[in-house]
């Protein structure tokens, strides 16, 4: 598992502008691809980029192993060998593109150097998601989630504060995204019946829950190499539940399964996928609880913090699995968007990562896919 160290928060702010600094000119590039492909776009995209291009062309372009060693020595991270380390500059210099092209893709969230920074693509998406198969359109339906009432909601909502979500916690090197989900919606409807908000174990989930999606066989939970939020509740059901992360504490690696039954704090009782809608699905969180989502994570590589809201970003890739603990009515908007509302998302990749761990995707839209495989969870204290 790794372990990201503590950096101090003023290279935060430094590490930010090297991002977009670095790229400058791929800003240029990838701009002109996307209004060969989009003729029909507000010219203010044009205009705030290219201005942010003219102020960074003068500077230093071949910055990229300084700032490279700048985020190393963030990050505390250590290359054993000088093959290693040029290969990690290589995938740091693409990443910074990466960076400045989803800067353009996505104007109202701060893209940059991150944790992930030194991760490919590729390497990214198997180490840090994990949600697999179970076609999220087709999600069967456990039963008929009854509608809820979509009038009157507050404006904001964030059960942050109201003692309901546990700190963030982190995955590691581990496709188990999946379990971290499941465990904050199980966590938060505890605290919802009983009051007591308790840590509860995803290692139980990565060793002992091999469950697998109704309708594609294939889709199996399979402890680092990813599963479903709703085959864990499955699997739960029939084990009889959960324990709490200080019995069963986090490893980052598919073990033995040591699951004691007379450890069990939390049962499960009952799971509902909600419909596809931004009404019921708030609804369904201020009256219910926190909700397991899937969603696709293309964006959150190099996210760095602000309203995520990116021009595109397909909803069939839904590649991870986090935890939706609240919404905001109003996440200021440089673009397109004007003053849009915003959910927030609790994520598994450590507090360094995003704003304090936490994601705030605009509501709008499905925005990547982040509506179409939401559930709730019933339970009952052991
Ligand atoms: C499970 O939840 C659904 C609605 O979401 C409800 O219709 C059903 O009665 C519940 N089942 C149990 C056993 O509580
Ligand atoms: C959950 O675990 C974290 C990390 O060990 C700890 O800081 C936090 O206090 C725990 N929360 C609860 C509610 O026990």
């Amino acid at each position: 598992m790794m372990m990201i160290g503590r950096g101090t928060s003023t290279t935060l702010t430094c590490t930010v502008g090297v991002a977009v600094l670095t790229c400058a000119l791929t800003i240029s590039t990838a701009l002109q691809e996307y209004y060969n492909t989009n003729p029909q776009q507000d010219p203010n995209i044009f205009q705030v980029t290219s201005e942010l291009g003219r102020e960074f062309l003068d500077n230093d372009l071949l910055g990229t192993e300084r700032n490279f060693k700048i985020f190393m020595d963030k990050y505390e991270k250590r290359y054993a060998t000088r093959e290693e380390y040029m290969h990690r500059l290589g995938i740091f210099a693409k990443n910074m593109i990466r960076a400045a092209q989803h800067q353009v893709m996505d104007p109202t969230a701060i893209h940059g150097i991150n944790p992930f920074s030194d991760l490919s693509e590729e390497e990214f998406e198997q180490l840090y998601t994990g949600v697999r198969g179970g076609s999220p359109m087709d999600v069967v339906k456990e039963s008929a989630p009854l509608l809820e009432e979509v009038g009157g909601l507050p404006e904001s909502f964030d059960w942050r504060e109201k003692g309901a979500v546990t700190e963030v916690k982190m995955q590691g090197a581990c496709g188990s995204c999946w379990a971290f989900s499941t465990t904050g919606a199980i966590e938060g409807a505890n605290f919802i019946a009983t009051g007591n908000l308790v840590n509860l174990s995803e290692q139980q989930l990565v060793d002992c829950d091999n469950m697998c999606d109704v309708k594609d066989k294939t889709a199996c939970d399979s402890g680092c190499n990813g599963g479903l939020m709703t085959n864990a509740y499955k699997y739960l059901l029939e084990a009889g539940g959960l324990e709490e992360e200080s019995s069963y504490p986090y490893t980052g690696t598919r073990g033995e399964c040591m699951f004691k039954s007379e450890k069990v704090a939390v049962r499960v009782v009952n799971f509902t996928n909600i419909p596809n809608d931004e009404d019921q699905i708030a609804a369904y969180l201020v009256n219910h609880g926190p909700l397991a989502v899937g969603l696709n994570a293309v964006f959150m590589q190099t996210y760095i913090g602000g309203v995520s809201c990116p021009l595109i970003c397909a909803k069939k890739r839904i590649n991870h699995g986090v935890l939706l603990v609240g919404y905001g009515a109003k996440g200021f908007s440089i673009l397109r968007f004007g003053y849009k509302p915003y959910w927030i998302i609790k994520n598994s990749w450590g507090k360094k990562w995003g704003e304090n761990g936490y994601y705030r995707l605009c509501r709008a839209h499905g925005m990547c896919g982040m509506d179409t495989m939401v559930s709730a969870v019933v339970t009952q204290a052991s």
